[in-house]
């Protein structure tokens, strides 16, 4: 089967295998673990452009209800496990597909291998790469979110910044709504917390100028970190959908919480970022809407 979009994902291809990784190398002085995560990130990401628009109904299972997992998800956890093994054995990982190791450095890797996996199933072009690193006391260290179509990718380290290609990025400077750009996630199989969620959806319209639904939780935080979003939330996420990401956001200069306001997101499942007035806005609408499950 042949798509109109093939030949941008040629071209993204071919920059990848060229290796652009030492353009962005040279722009900023890297750990050796984001240079890890970086090459791991771009491995992965070949792999998945490889097979984009070209899956087969076999590669395709179901995991649990309304959530699937492809043989590409799983050739890109296998090759980003190895690749962090062979450089970090000591260090654990946490992958979305099962990939654990226990480390004994008290570090640990925490990877979405394909974020928007209904979306590449669909061969619709928004997906992504998403690797980070935390300390033994969840403090996130480095953060990559690549996204191969478009072959961008999002680098942070703490307490040195957020970059997109090895260009330093900030969160939006926007401060009125009229012209906000606000992204989520749907809630599409709890359905016992709908209500609240379409009532707080119908709050934020009032307060933006639209609202984008990617299917990407990577991608809408990397988004939000370098100011294409203002803010973004959604409810029950797990680590690997978000702890890049959430590095990328506060290294942007940005704010990240749960639903309850606590900074500590991996321990709640549910998130907002943005700048210091949209995430203040979406945690009052939030804490308004979702009071009952707080
Ligand atoms: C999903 C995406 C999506 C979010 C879902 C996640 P997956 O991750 O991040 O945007 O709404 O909750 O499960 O399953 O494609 O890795
Ligand atoms: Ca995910
Ligand atoms: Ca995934």
């Amino acid at each position: 089967m042949t798509y109109c979009i093939l030949p941008a994902l040629e071209k993204s291809l071919h920059r990848i295998m060229k290796n652009d990784n030492e353009q962005i190398l040279k722009k900023c002085i890297m750990s050796r673990e984001l240079e890890t995560a970086v090459k791991a990130a771009r491995k992965a990401g070949a792999i998945a452009l490889r097979k984009f628009g070209e899956l087969d109904l076999t590669e395709i299972h179901p995991k649990e209800y309304k959530d699937f997992v492809t043989e590409v998800d799983k050739a890109c956890e296998r090759s980003i496990a190895a690749a962090i093994t062979a450089t970090f054995p000591d260090d654990g990982m946490l992958c979305e597909e099962g990939s654990v190791a226990n480390g004994c450095s008290g570090r640990k890797w925490i990877v979405d291998p394909l974020d928007g996996t209904l979306n590449f199933i669909h061969s619709f072009p928004v997906f992504s790469i998403s690797i980070a690193l935390c300390d033994a006391r969840n403090d996130l260290l480095a953060g990559v979110v690549y996204q191969p179509v478009l072959d961008e990718l999002f680098t942070a380290e703490k307490g040195k910044g957020a970059y997109l290609n090895g260009n330093p990025i900030h969160v939006s400077q926007r401060h009125d709504p009229e012209h906000f750009l606000i992204a989520t996630g749907i809630p599409f199989k709890e359905y016992h917390y709908l209500e609240s969620y379409v009532s707080m959806l119908k709050d934020v319209i009032h307060d933006s100028a639209g609202i984008r639904r990617a299917g990407s939780a990577a991608i809408d935080l990397a988004y939000t970190a370098c100011g294409r979003f203002d803010a973004f939330w959604e409810y029950k996420l797990f680590p690997w959908d978000f702890s890049a990401g959430v590095l990328l956001v506060k290294e942007a200069g940005g704010i990240v919480t749960s639903f309850s306001g606590n900074s500590d997101v991996s321990a709640h499942h549910s998130i907002i970022a943005g700048n210091p007035v949209t995430h203040q806005l979406i945690l009052e609408k939030a804490q308004k809407h979702f009071q009952e499950h707080l």
